[in-house]
């Protein structure tokens, strides 16, 4: 098997490749191929994962390229995680809609629609030279905004597509755990687009487990959505929402957080990823030691703005699965894709696909997060019927957002761009959607260019 990273000079990239190597022979995977656009990225994270094969004992040999035909050419899998316009892109993205009172984020809100902006026309590249030289080949996506750009790419690539994300993964199994069970012994109905689903059932046979969960303060205080969310507002849902949607229940609350923290979440990661980057060459020890260290401040801050806006403490380490160890939901849910279709397991998964008729409100092309069954076909999504009115509504409204920005993308149309922002549930105004657009403008050269029709 050829398995080919795109974005492999990636931070994250040490955690799927420590996966890998637990997985190499029960996959076969003869070649990895790591593909950066800049060569010092792929310098940087070389030793680290030269350090994880030495520590446990296992050869996985890689190589690095930045041609990109070479690198994905007769690959079996592509797994790509990009960031298009790198952390100084993130800063702007969230720091020009803070300007306006409006929520800054890496995904959600304007700054999410400019990073599809800009990110969607690399992602056609993508997919059509894979679409040329791996014809065959499954393309597992992270990059973000991951519904967005799935959508976006499934144009070319059809189901080949895959969208993941390790958030609904990582709440099923921290409500197993407040429940005191084993995810896998559980059926959890979650719905929804990336970055802003529900979890509207747990079952266990025909016994319904979510309403008890929903009564006790005391269990949901373990895990970081019921603290975020609180309990009276949980019961409120009846459901309990993705962490991402805190960014639209409790949308003024987290724009005074940021306003109030010493520098946002995208300011903060470029200093810290670029003092880790900035290094010169090491042995791979020192390396993956640095890379171990940079990652444990990366996920002990993690949305720690969400966090402080609600008012509750930093995690402990449980209550959250961006975790510190090594084996868990970032890379968990890449691997368990490919487990899944290489294998032929027939595994249940959360996963970004063409809807179908999973959700019956959106059409079957609309790209959803939902439970699929996957295996060698690749994710089959289940179906999930009607839900809540308020949650529907949401959807379609996002869904229509997400399919403007994709359109502004792919065209260059400021119009459809200023429209797309104008139509977001966190924009106020049309008049405030054009000011963000313009300052994005402003700040972003390629951008200017690619709308200045
Ligand atoms: C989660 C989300 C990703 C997102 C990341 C941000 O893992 O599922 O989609 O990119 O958090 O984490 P960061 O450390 O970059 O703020
Ligand atoms: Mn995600």
């Amino acid at each position: 098997m050829k398995l080919t990273i795109v974005g492999g000079g990636g931070f994250r990239v040490p955690l799927v490749y420590t996966a890998l190597l637990g997985m190499k022979d029960r996959l076969g995977i003869e070649e990895v191929v790591l593909h950066d656009v800049e060569q010092h990225r792929i310098d940087r994270i070389a030793p680290v994962l030269s350090g994880l094969a030495i520590e446990r004992g296992i050869q996985l040999p890689f190589r690095g390229t930045t041609d990109l035909v070479d690198a994905v050419q007769g690959a079996d899998f592509v797994l790509c995680a990009i960031r298009v316009g790198q952390l100084e892109g993130r800063v702007v993205d969230e720091s020009v809609p803070l300007g306006h009172g409006v929520l800054g984020q890496e995904t959600t809100g304007p700054g999410g629609l400019c990073f599809a902006l800009r990110t969607i026309p690399v992602m056609m590249e993508l997919a059509n030279t894979m679409a040329e030289h791996a014809p065959d080949a499954w393309l597992i996506n992270f990059t973000n905004p991951a519904g967005m750009v799935t959508e976006a790419v499934q144009r070319v690539l059809g189901d080949r597509a895959i969208g993941i994300c390790d958030s609904p993964a990582g709440l099923m199994r921290r409500v197993a755990r407040a429940l005191g069970r084993e995810s896998d012994q559980l059926w959890f109905d979650y719905f929804g687009l990336n970055h802003l689903g529900w979890l509207q059932g747990v079952r266990d046979g025909d016994r319904q487990l979510l309403p008890g969960l929903l009564e006790q303060d005391a269990k949901l205080d373990t895990f970081e959505e019921g603290r975020l969310f609180g309990g009276e507002w949980l019961r409120s849902l009846g459901m309990i929402p993705n962490e991402y949607l805190y960014y639209f229940y409790y949308a003024a609350d987290t724009v005074n957080a940021i306003r109030e923290s010493p520098e946002s979440r995208g300011a903060f990661l470029l200093r810290q990823q670029s003092a880790f980057y900035a290094e010169g060459e090491q042995p791979p020890e020192t390396a993956l030691q640095q890379w171990r260290s940079t990652r444990h401040d990366r996920e002990r801050t993690y949305m720690a703005e969400a966090r402080s806006a609600a008012g509750v403490g930093a995690d402990d380490g449980h209550g959250h699965d961006h975790e510190i160890d090594e084996n868990g939901g970032y890379e968990g849910e890449a691997m368990a894709v490919l487990e899944a279709i290489a294998n032929n397991t027939r595994a249940v998964l959360v996963l970004n696909t063409a809807n179908r008729s999973a959700l019956p409100f959106l059409d079957d092309r609309a790209v959803v997060e939902v439970p699929c069954l996957v295996g060698r076909s690749g994710p089959v999504p289940v179906a999930v019927g009607e839900v809540a009115p308020h949650a529907r509504a949401l959807v379609e409204t996002m869904k229509d957002v997400e399919r403007t920005t994709i359109d502004a993308a792919l065209s260059g149309s400021r119009r459809q761009a200023i429209k797309a922002l104008a139509l977001h549930p966190l924009v106020p105004s049309v008049a405030i959607a054009r000011q963000i657009f313009e300052e994005y403008c402003g700040r972003l050269p390629g951008l200017a260019e690619a709308f200045s029709e």
